[in-house]
């Protein structure tokens, strides 16, 4: 009997669930289970994006059968060819056979190497679409997440991502099919990072490429070939996969590994976790003979410290524990704070090739100080514990602390604080710097003036800037990711800002009235006059916050044009900016504008004119809202 799940009017699930499934890729444990999803889109043409498992092959094609409801299906979409989501295909062509192949180069070579086939497939590539009557398919390629032939499908009518293994999880789906239809947090996320980080957690930079592609489209529902189909809190999901992707810790916090035989290393473990715990510091404990090695690579991923103890086994590490390392340097597990205890009775050997192992990782800052047993801890280590323990926990937030002081908190003692109150002007006050940030799309120049560029890494050299959606530059920055910066000094007249803030890059060609032609290596134009230095970047990350879009870039180059001082928010306001009424004059070239009613920006000048400012007015030269006007 057919078990099929309709997503949209015209979209069908029709995959199945395998609860009976021992060991994933013969090695990840399911414990509940898996579903290899497929889709039907039932358009004019029919479209069948994967196929399934052999293990549930039968109750697909009886989805199929039943969903397609009589109809021919016209064309099967091959997004990823490992066999659990292929086996079904050559039985597929059998009951469709003119049914047409969609797929790219690489899917179709190994078609051959699976199936010894040689289809006449429709071969597809980055950017290519195929009209199926209302639906627009666009191919997006996704090399390496998870195999090199992988790649995704848009559907820009319905504003689908069919995301391949891309926002999987482990798990049978019991029913449901929407991520919320099910407490997703409580019940899904463990396995949906064990899924993440075990199958695709290599191939971060991978993984961050298709984010990258993700962010331009606007979507409003995945489809995985595993787990639930997403349609509501898309942005808390994806904010996960950013921070997998690149290797940054979800918790603070310290997971310990340990791997013991009479217990002796467990018990030094064990008493570092007390230790840390009496300094309001989360731990999570692992025996690695016991729990799967997918489930501790996992909690690496989640937490920010790490302690591996291994007794010494053979001359080396201990089985499980090796196998764990090996495991999570080729995971390529980055960026976190490690501490190693050894046993050894009379040759420990396991702090050591532990260490050795673990440096191969990037960005793994190993405490300098190995806790060394010789059989089990004796009283006088107690100080080596808690000096670790103490190591561990100085780098970790107060905020992150077990009862740690929370603002929200309802205590006796001191009378609660009064009620919060927002005065914008105190946003003046931060030290900003002003920017002119510059972007280039084929031939197009544009610049914009922001004053949010900030560092925020020195190893990598990183950056932080935010930029409004409303500036054409934002756009550019999207589709190329590569920026510059001018960091303007004091000698920057206000001309320069209503040359780049107070116009459209969309309808004007803001370099149109200058006679430099500055660019640095990636080919982008800078400000080489007023400004005191040029720094260019490329994005790593972005971070959608509504009408901003934050983006997050390594430093590539940078060059010091001048000893001028970098002019402050503050200094462009008491020297700079025409003051209001300088500006509503000098706007007004006739007499009629003084007697105007109405609000000038405090920023640009802008006069809006009428008896009242609508509150959710925007300033249309510099994006200013209504609280940066005042009365004429
Ligand atoms: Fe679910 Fe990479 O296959």
């Amino acid at each position: 009997m057919h078990f099929t799940k309709n997503i949209t009017d015209d979209l069908i699930w029709v995959g199945a669930n395998d609860r009976r499934l021992a060991m994933f890729e013969g090695v990840y444990s399911v414990p509940t289970g898996v579903s290899y999803n497929s889709y039907l889109l039932m358009d004019e043409k029919t479209v069948l994006f994967d196929t399934v498992d052999k293990a549930v092959y039968h109750r697909f094609m009886e989805n199929i059968a039943y969903a397609l409801d009589g109809r021919a299906l016209d064309y099967l979409i091959i997004q990823h060819m490992e066999p659990d989501h292929s086996a079904a295909f050559e039985d597929l062509l059998v009951r469709h056979p003119n049914v047409k192949i969609v797929c790219n180069a690489k899917t179709q070579t190994m078609i051959k190497q699976f199936f010894n086939l040689d289809l006449d497939a429709l071969i597809v590539k980055e950017g290519d679409t195929l009209n199926t009557g209302r639906h627009k398919l666009h191919f997006v390629m996704a090399p390496m997440v998870h195999w090199p032939e992988v790649m995704v499908t848009y559907d820009s009518t319905d504003k689908i991502l069919f995301s391949a293994d891309g926002f999987g999880t482990f798990g049978a789906l019991n029913g449901a099919i929407f991520a919320d239809d099910v407490d997703f947090n409580k019940d899904y996320m463990n396995e949906a990072r064990r899924y993440y980080t075990n199958i695709v957690g290599k191939y971060g930079t991978q993984v961050q490429a298709l984010l990258k592609k993700a962010s331009a489209l606007e979507i409003e529902m995945i489809c995985p070939l595993h787990g639930f189909v997403w349609r509501k809190n898309l942005s808390d999901f994806i904010d996960k996969y950013k921070h997998w992707s690149t290797y940054q810790p979800e918790e603070s916090g310290v997971m310990i590994a340990y791997a013991s035989v009479y217990g002796n290393t467990e018990n030094a473990a064990e008493i570092l976790s007390g230790k840390l715990r009496d300094k309001g510091i989360k731990t999570e404990m692992f025996d690695v003979s016991v729990t799967p090695a997918s489930e501790i690579i996992a909690a690496a991923f989640k937490w920010s410290h790490l302690v591996f103890a291994s007794t010494t086994y053979n001359a080396g590490i201990f089985i499980t524990m090796e196998a764990l390392i090996n495991d999570l340097v080729a995971h390529n597990i980055q960026n976190r704070t490690v501490a190693i205890i050894e046993n050894g009775s009379w040759a420990a050997t396991s702090g050591g090739l532990m260490r050795k192992e673990l440096e191969k990782c990037k960005n793994i800052n190993i405490l300098e100080k190995t806790v060394s047993l010789k059989s089990g801890l004796k009283p006088e280590q107690l100080p080596e514990l808690e000096e670790i323990a103490t190591a561990l926990a100085s780098d970790i937030p107060d905020t992150a602390r077990v009862n740690a002081p929370d603002a929200t908190s309802t205590t006796t003692g001191p009378p609660p604080p009064p009620a919060a109150v927002i005065d914008p002007a105190a946003m003046f006050k931060l030290s900003y710097g002003l920017f002119v940030l510059t972007a280039k799309d084929g031939g197009k120049d544009n610049g914009c003036i922001i004053n949010t560029a900030i560092q925020i890494t020195s190893t990598p050299l990183r950056l932080s800037i935010a930029v409004s959606k409303a500036n054409y530059t934002h756009d550019m920055i999207i589709k190329t990711g590569e920026f510059n910066i001018s960091i303007l000094d004091t000698s920057v007249p206000f001309k320069t800002f209503q040359q780049f803030g107070f116009q459209s890059g969309r309808d004007t060609d803001k370099f149109a009235v200058v006679s430099y032609n500055n660019r640095t290596s990636n080919n982008i134009r800078y400000i080489p006059n007023s400004s005191n230095c040029v720094i260019s970047a490329k994005t790593v990350d972005t971070y959608d916050y509504g009408t901003h879009t934050l983006f997050i870039a390594d430093i590539t180059e940078s060059i010091v044009l001048s000893k001028e001082p970098s002019v402050t928010y503050q200094y462009y306001f008491d020297n700079i900016k025409p003051k209001p009424q300088q500006a509503a004059q000098t706007d007004a070239d006739n007499e009629a504008n003084e007697k105007k009613k109405g609000f000038v920006c405090k920023i640009c000048g802008y006069v809006y004119e009428g008896d009242t400012l609508p509150a959710d007015f925007i300033c249309p030269l510099c994006k200013h809202p209504a609280s940066d006007f005042e009365p004429l």
